[in-house]
């Protein structure tokens, strides 16, 4: 392909990605297969590759993230970021509408009236409110709140949020900011917590930290899996299109954003309150997190008359739901010990209707808290579902406490192994010290070891590692190894395929490369793309178990708190014995020769242009080679370009060019031998 050829492809393939992320993020009707979209992607970013120069800021390729943001630039806003005043009640609402009346010199209507004011009634998502800037129809900053007159860029991560359009159409403003709120689906936020409790990190409070959390990280490529998703609801600058909210809204959603489908223009407060009563009872069946409405004068001549206090406007309001509450029997405490051996004291309640569903648990978080509320069993609790997805308990009916009830005595020993509890300085929850055996500690392990992102085992089921474990046949993810079909036959609901299955399935993931590996056998804070980075630097397990805690904290992404943990996992005696079994049965603890040879910082900052046919690698494998080894591949020979590549049948032109510039010229065995150095 020629390059005014690549040029068009280029183009059309952005076109139609952009077109088919509109679909399946914006209108939620997505018109091709996952595999089908993943091919275009790919098609585009090998173009784009090996033709660099085409490559736009706005490119879809640019969702799937890899630019590390150091730090994050601190940006002025172009017009401040206000925040809205509060309501919690009818009564604060007809006052606010007051207000407006007052304001814009109208008589008060009575509440049914159709008056001259009219609302625009939205969903508050709770999340990160964002300012996105576009010229001329391409996204140029993304700029999050901060103290609200300046913020931090976070382009590179926004441009990870696939409903964030990064070239607009139709007929948009050639220079506007719209803002909108970032947010985590909640199925997303789930998601994400079980993973953290996989490899023992607290799950995150809420879907909203984990939005601003995820917002502010370097890495854009993770950002991108997190799956953020953006809602626009304020459009400001000099040229927008109409002269009311809601038609801008509508012109914004016209241009490729996503909108709230459930923004409504409504005639009068009445309607508002209408609007309110029925959100407070449906927000549960949402999708997503919202923690009130905001109410909006809809006409921007009436804005601007209200105008603003030093804080906030006058023709706006957030509503706040009241987090719901309810008052119930505490039946019992019973204690959960996690995966990583920590304990959490559970409220057992007496079923009640709460937010939407029947709740019969709660937590109670850890002893102190306990002793704070003075929970006893027997009392009547008030129970609240605010940001957070399991309920809490905030509070004693002290006006119902049965007379002889006793203060809650804190367990002392392990309710699954009767070890005794401990509890570290600075810890809120006790935890069980008895990690190689206590059953849910070990059952833990074992399922995170089998999950799909570890060893991937998926004949090995979390209800098949509670079988071997009850039956005595493993106690360590490196018994696993040692399993015979003959052991499985016996067990229920085991037929001789499921058995050849499993034992099949062992041995397959003796093949999972290093990286994965080091993620299954469970290193406490140690998580998947951790795993990864440490696994790129050392290479192998033998290397890691060596090294210091100073030369770990070198690698990017070990903090001390990693290193701590890595180290105190290597200290320990029967980590070290299921290591060296896990190595014996045919692990991998290093890279493969493949991975090995490609990893390195020996071409840092050294731009390669490859040109012309070569006899032992493909031009995409030296392509690799040279990311793998910290180059950069451009497309065209400039003052910038260290080596010129040069194959067999190169074009004359490039020779030419690099001759002049005094590009040095090196063949595919100079080059090997550059890597071998
Ligand atoms: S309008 C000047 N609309 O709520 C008006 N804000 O204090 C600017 N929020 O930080 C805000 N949903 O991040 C507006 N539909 C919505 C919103 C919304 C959520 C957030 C926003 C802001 C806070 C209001």
């Amino acid at each position: 392909m020629d390059r005014s050829q690549a040029e068009k492809k280029i183009k059309e393939l952005s076109v139609e990605i952009e077109k088919h992320n509109h679909n399946y993020y914006v209108n939620d009707a997505p018109t091709i297969s996952d595999f089908e979209f993943d091919k275009l992607l790919e098609e585009l970013i090998a173009l784009e590759k090996q033709f660099p120069e085409f490559l736009s800021s706005t490119s879809p390729s640019q969702r799937v993230g890899g630019a590390i943001t150091k730090t994050f630039k601190t940006v002025k806003h172009n017009y401040p970021m206000l925040s809205l005043s509060n309501s919690y009640s009818t009564e604060d609402l007809i006052d606010f509408d007051r207000k407006v009346q007052e304001g814009l010199g109208l008589q008060q209507n009575d509440l049914f009236a159709s008056s001259t004011v009219k609302y625009v009634c939205e969903l508050k998502f709770d999340g990160l409110s964002i300012g996105l800037n576009y010229v001329n129809g391409e996204l140029t900053q993304a700029i999050t709140r901060g103290d609200g007159v300046q913020g931090d860029d976070v382009t590179t991560n926004a441009k990870t949020i696939r409903s964030i359009p990064l070239k607009l159409k139709g007929n948009y403003p050639s220079s506007f900011e719209i803002r909108g709120e970032i947010f985590l689906p909640r199925h997303v936020f789930d998601q994400i917590n079980k993973e953290r409790e996989e490899i023992g990190e607290p799950p995150l409070a809420n879907p909203r930290n984990a939005a601003s959390g995820t917002m502010k990280m370097q890495d854009s490529a993770v950002v991108a899996g997190r799956k953020l998703d953006c809602f626009v609801y304020y459009m400001l600058g000099e040229e927008v299109p109409f002269k009311s909210h809601f038609e801008n809204l509508n012109a914004a959603k016209s241009w490729g954003f996503k909108t709230s489908e459930h923004s409504k223009l409504l005639d009068n407060i009445n309607e508002v309150l209408e609007y309110i009563e029925y959100w407070d009872k449906e927000r549960f069946k949402l999708p997503f997190d919202i923690d009130g409405i905001v109410i909006k004068v809809n006409d921007y001549k009436q804005q601007l008359q209200l105008g603003f206090t030093a804080k906030s406007p006058r023709w706006a309001i957030a509503y706040k739901f009241k987090a719901e509450q309810v008052s119930t029997e505490l039946l019992d405490i019973t204690y959960q010990v996690g995966r990583t051996g920590a304990i959490t004291p559970v409220a057992n309640l007496k079923p009640v209707a709460l937010g939407g569903t029947m709740v019969k648990r709660a937590s109670l978080h850890n002893a102190d808290i306990i002793e704070k509320l003075d929970v006893r069993i027997g009392d009547f609790v008030f129970v609240e579902k605010g940001g957070e997805i399991i309920p809490k308990i905030i509070g004693v009916d002290l006006t119902k406490r049965k007379p002889n009830t006793e203060p809650t005595k804190y367990i002392t020993h392990c309710p699954e192994c009767e070890t005794l509890l401990r509890r570290d300085e600075d810890e809120a929850n006790h935890f069980c010290p008895n990690d190689m055996g206590c059953p849910p500690q070990v059952k833990g392990r074992m399922e995170h070891f089998v999950s799909r992102k570890a060893m991937n085992i998926d004949s090995l089921g979390g209800e098949t590692i509670g079988q071997l474990y009850d039956a005595g046949l493993v106690k360590n993810i490196a018994d696993l190894y040692d399993l015979k079909k003959e052991q499985l036959l016996p067990l229920e609901r085991m037929a001789e395929k499921s058995a050849n299955n499993l034992i099949e399935g062992l041995e397959a993931s003796k093949n999972v490369p290093f990286e994965r590996v080091l993620y299954a056998i469970g290193i406490r804070h140690v998580g998947e793309t951790t795993a990864k980075k440490i696994a790129k630097k050392v290479k192998s397990l033998d290397v890691l178990i060596g090294l210091t805690k100073e030369q770990l904290l070198e690698t990017d992404e070990v903090g001390g708190v990693i290193a701590e943990s890595i180290s105190d996992f290597f200290a320990n005696e029967q980590n070290k014995t299921i290591i060296s079994r896990l190595k014996n049965a045919g692990l991998k603890f290093e890279l493969s020769e493949e991975q090995q040879q490609a990893g390195s910082d020996k071409l840092n900052g050294l731009t390669f242009v490859i040109s012309g046919v070569f006899n032992k690698h493909s031009r995409d494998q030296l392509k690799e080679m040279i990311e793998f080894n910290g180059g950069k591949n451009s497309g065209s020979i400039s003052g910038k370009t260290s080596f010129l590549l040069a194959g067999d049948n190169m074009g004359p032109e490039k020779l030419k060019k690099a001759e002049k510039l005094g590009v040095k010229i090196i063949s595919e065995d100079d080059f090997e031998a550059m890597l071998a150095k």
